[in-house]
Parts: structure tokens; C-alpha cells; sequence
């Protein structure tokens, strides 16, 4: 609920081919409205939806491409290499986690990269009886 809501807001959302992959063709946010970017080496790939962008850009290409057709914001869905090349640009502002009230012992890491950051908590919601997001700013200084 929490993460189609954010896709709603930006009109903007960025993913990687293997979350495109698990999500297309039916659970994809942004139903032919806004921009879905999504980061492939295969650029020939087609989708059943019109407003999908298959690129090999550079995550500061992208965001000038979204800047270009109007967008102000763009959310980062995942999965690891997508977000941590966003990271790695320094282009992430805001960081949303969604603790989903699940334990399991194994798993992906939200990044690959040696990172030490400190977070400045910017608000809490209650998404339902057993989940909260937590919103951060993620600027490096
Ligand atoms: N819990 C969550 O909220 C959440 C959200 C999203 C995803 N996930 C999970 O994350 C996993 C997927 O993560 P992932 O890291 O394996 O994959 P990913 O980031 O979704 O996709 C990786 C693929 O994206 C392309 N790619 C990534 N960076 C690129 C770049 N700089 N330039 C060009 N292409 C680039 C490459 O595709 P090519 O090989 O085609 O070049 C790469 O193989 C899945 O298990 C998914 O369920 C979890």
C-alpha cells in the first residue's frame, strides 16, 4: 500500500530488470501514467505497458531524461545493484523502509557497498496493525 502510494506521488519510478522481471506484467506501479525506468544492459526489451523505458544510462542520465519530461522526484524501487548505483552517484536523498513484521534468517542486503552513513529520522507512520515505514534523510553530509 505504503510503496504503490510513494509511486503514485512521484510519477517517477526506477528499478532494475530483475524486480521488473518479478513484478511484470501484472504488479507493475504507474499503469501507463508517469515514468517507469528500468536499468538493463538489454535495451531491445519490450513491455505491454507503453510507459516502461528499457536503458543502459548512467543513474545521473536518468535523472536528467525524468527532469526532461517533467519530473521533480523519482523513487527508487530496487533491487541491490539499483539502488546501490544511485547510492554510489550520490543521488539519494530519501531513504523509505518498510518493516514488515517477518523474521527470517536469511536474505539480500538493501546495499553492496561499504557504506557507513548516519541517518536523520524525518517521520514514522503506522502503514497497518503491523508494519511501519520509516522515512530518512539520507544526505551525506
Ligand atoms: N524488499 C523490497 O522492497 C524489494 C524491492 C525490490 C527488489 N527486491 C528484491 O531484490 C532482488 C533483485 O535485486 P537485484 O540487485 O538482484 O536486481 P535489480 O537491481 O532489480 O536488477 C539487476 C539488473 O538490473 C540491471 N542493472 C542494474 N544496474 C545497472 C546499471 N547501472 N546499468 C545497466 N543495467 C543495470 C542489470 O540487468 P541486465 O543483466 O539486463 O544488464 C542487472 O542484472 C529480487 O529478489 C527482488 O525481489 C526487494
Amino acid at each position: 500500500m505504503g510503496f504503490m502510494s510513494i509511486c503514485q506521488r512521484t510519477k517517477a519510478v526506477i528499478m532494475g530488470k530483475t524486480t521488473y522481471n518479478i513484478l511484470a506484467p501484472d504488479h507493475l506501479p504507474l499503469k501507463d501514467d508517469g515514468s517507469l525506468v528500468v536499468l538493463t544492459h538489454d535495451t531491445s526489451m519490450k513491455s505491454p505497458q507503453a510507459n516502461v523505458l528499457f536503458t543502459d544510462k548512467k543513474p545521473r542520465e536518468i535523472l536528467s531524461l525524468l527532469k526532461a519530461r517533467g519530473h521533480t522526484e523519482a523513487v527508487i524501487i530496487g533491487g541491490t545493484a539499483t539502488v546501490d548505483a544511485f547510492m554510489k552517484a550520490g543521488l539519494v536523498d530519501e531513504l523509505i523502509l518498510v518493516v514488515e513484521p517477518v523474521l527470517f534468517g536469511k536474505g539480500l542486503p538493501l546495499l553492496n557497498q561499504d557504506l557507513d552513513r548516519r541517518l536523520v529520522l524525518l517521520d514514522v507512520k503506522k502503514v497497518n496493525q503491523n508494519t511501519v515505514q520509516l522515512q530518512y534523510s539520507c544526505s551525506s553530509s
